[in-house]
């Protein structure tokens, strides 16, 4: 644990971390806990961790995992106690925490089965008391937990210890919280779905361990990891309560630390190098903070907000309003494809070449439409050759609701057609679909054929959607990468498949403009997977004739929306337009509730513009370059 902090870390009262990626945090944390296991069996113990599920921990395990394989790390005398498990499933359910350890760690190590402990799901009501009681004793009687591994929810909580859980908690069941439900809708195909209740180790429990390691990866994570490391301890966000621990800290990736002072506000910590983007970062962020419009800035809120030496470098201060006034105005374009004959020279895309091959690529089929929608019509409408690659089927979102629906009408159609002799396949079809949704249950897995229907009604749902916006079905193309065909959520695991895939994508279209998602997604989503193998694919293809021309537009879907100054390419919309954006969203049947509510974020992109001092728009769409290509 560093003991001397760096003005840079001062903000911080629970030691952080940050790594370049997850891969780099697991690798550091798993040979820390390599050398407590190793130094424990050296001295005939075991070694007592506290695990934790979620996609978090996955390269976390996957590493231990190797170092059982590869380097004969042996788990004999390591005991485990999970922090959690969902109350009312059984052990074998696909989304019991007792399955996803098997799956994820226990089945691939030598640990033995009773030094696995996680609490029961399915322990009768009026017994979990005395369960939880017993729990306890439990990691009581092995001597407390030597290392606590953890993860943390939008919520803060850690466990499943929701906001209001007190410092002294100790294990029980709790209500999950509205947020934590949606986070885990996915999972369960739809948040009606996912358990109202959990048996977690308390707050308490978790501050006993000796040593604890919090891990965060993504954007998504990085507001809810600045409140829990810079913000107040508090009830409201458990993992706060760490800042109490002498041995704890948080390891996070470059996605998580955006929102930490160090990262997002350096001139307050120490001297900052004002390349553009940080200076820019800085104007607005000021502007922001005193409501005043870029051009309004006067020398008096530099100074007041600790950005003398900005102003003293690239002063005086109306000049560098100017500047960035300049910089933002020319970030807005109604021509995401370029503007032809126009003069580019401070447009965010190049006028030529005139009309542009553009790839959009969707990691799930929704995600293009709820992240650029708009400015997918207007590509269209100003005469661009748009291809819309849904990467993946999605099928593991759609509920079983849907897939009962359109048996039933196939069903019922059977009967309704003049010879139903010849639609006896079909209706055998809808039939075997039918009693598959019996079999399986409520939580039960999607057999193939159940997974193939779901991906099919989503193909209709997107080339609905597509049509909608004026693309045709021939131009919406469906890859269904294997990895995810083969997987659950926050578990998938890629092949050279996926790669050969996309790359033989790319190749064929060999396009001058291609549209991305996930560069700053947990890297375990499907948007985070997609991107990295899409960065794969074109470190691969550098050198080739299109990918040197080829520019790369990331947009954001369910991510954290881009920051005003983060924005190169701004799309505004027309009240009309995002109409018709919404109404093309609302052809799919198995929208989250963040979807469905985009056209606010698409306002608030609109309203920032606004604050800044630039036009008011209805709303605006936002992209970043990325700087590979
Ligand atoms: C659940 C678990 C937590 C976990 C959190 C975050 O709520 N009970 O232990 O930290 O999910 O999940 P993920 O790692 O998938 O983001």
């Amino acid at each position: 644990m560093p003991t001397v902090r760096s003005a840079a870390e001062a903000h911080e009262k629970t030691p952080t971390v940050i790594f370049p990626g997850s891969a780099e945090a697991a690798r550091a944390l798993a040979a820390e806990v390599r050398q407590l296991i190793e130094s424990r069996a050296r001295e005939g113990r075991n070694a007592v961790l506290g695990l934790a599920t979620g996609s978090t921990p996955v390269p976390f395990y996957r590493e231990l995992i190797r170092l059982h394989r590869e380097e004969k790390l042996s788990f004999k005398n390591v005991v485990t106690f999970n922090l959690d498990e969902y109350y009312g499933l059984p052990a074998d359910h696909p989304e019991s925490y007792a399955r996803f350890m098997r799956e994820q760690l226990f089945d691939s190590i030598d640990i033995p089965s009773d030094h696995i402990n996680i609490p029961s799901g399915t322990i009768p009501s009026d017994q979990v008391f005395e369960h939880c009681r017993q729990y306890e004793e439990k990691i009581e009687a092995a001597g407390g937990i030597d290392f606590q591994i953890l993860g943390i929810g939008r919520t803060g909580h850690i466990g499943f210890n929701e906001p209001g859980s007190s410092r002294d908690s100790l294990t029980r069941r709790i209500t999950l919280d509205r947020v934590t439900r949606q986070d885990a809708a996915a999972d369960f195909r739809g948040e009606e779905n996912v358990p109202r209740f959990a048996i977690t180790m308390g707050v308490g429990t978790i501050l006993r361990a000796k040593k604890i390691v919090l891990m965060a990866w993504g954007e998504n994570k990085a507001g809810v990891v600045a409140r829990a490391v810079e913000g107040p301890v508090t009830e409201a966000v458990s993992a706060s309560f760490l800042q109490d621990h002498d041995a704890a800290r948080f390891f996070i990736d470059a996605g998580a630390s955006r929102e930490l002072t160090r990262v997002k506000l350096p001139w307050l910590v120490g001297p900052v190098s004002w390349t553009p983007a940080e200076t820019r970062r800085a104007v607005v962020w000021q502007a922001m903070k005193t409501k005043h419009p870029v051009l309004k800035l006067v020398d008096e809120d530099y100074n007041e907000h600790g950005l003398s030496d900005l102003l003293s470098e690239q002063g005086p201060g109306y000049q560098l309003n100017i500047r960035i006034f300049n910089r933002l105005q020319h970030t807005i374009t109604g021509w995401p494809g370029g503007k032809p004959d126009a003069d580019d020279t401070f447009r965010p895309e190049r006028a030529k070449p005139f009309p542009k091959r553009c790839l959009i690529l969707s990691p799930e089929p929704q995600d293009a439409i709820v992240g650029m929608g708009g400015t997918l019509d207007r590509l269209v409408e100003q005469g661009h050759d748009v291809r819309l690659i849904a990467l993946t089927s999605g099928s593991l979102r759609v509920p079983d609701s849907e897939a009962d629906k359109f048996a039933a009408t196939l069903s019922e159609l059977g009967e309704a057609v003049k010879d139903p002799a010849g639609w006896k396949e079909q209706t055998e079809y809808a039939h075997e679909i039918l009693r598959l949704l019996e079999e399986k249950g409520e939580f039960g897995e999607d057999p193939p054929l159940l997974r193939q229907l779901k991906g099919l009604i989503l193909r209709g749902e997107l080339r609905d959607a597509a049509h909608a916006l004026g693309l045709g079905a021939d131009r919406v193309h469906f890859l269904d990468l294997p990895f995810y065909e083969k997987g659950r959520y926050r578990r998938f695991v890629t092949t050279d498949d996926d790669l050969a895939a996309l790359s033989n994508l790319l190749e064929r279209h060999k396009p001058h403009q291609i549209y991305c998602t996930g560069d700053a997604a947990d890297p375990s989503s499907v948007a985070g997977i997609t991107f990295k193998l899409l960065d794969a694919v074109l470190e691969r293809c550098e050198g080739q004739d299109w990918c040197g021309t080829c520019s790369l537009w990331s947009y954001r879907g369910r991510e954290k929306p881009l920051e005003a100054h983060e924005i190169d390419m701004a799309v505004p919309m027309s009240p009309l337009q995002l109409e018709r954006k919404v109404r093309s969203l609302s052809r799919y049947g198995s929208l989250s509730s963040l979807e469905l509510n985009i056209a606010d974020r698409n306002r608030q992109h609109a309203g920032d513009y606004d604050a800044l001092g630039l036009a008011e728009y209805e709303a605006i769409e936002a992209f970043q370059r990325r700087s590979r290509v």
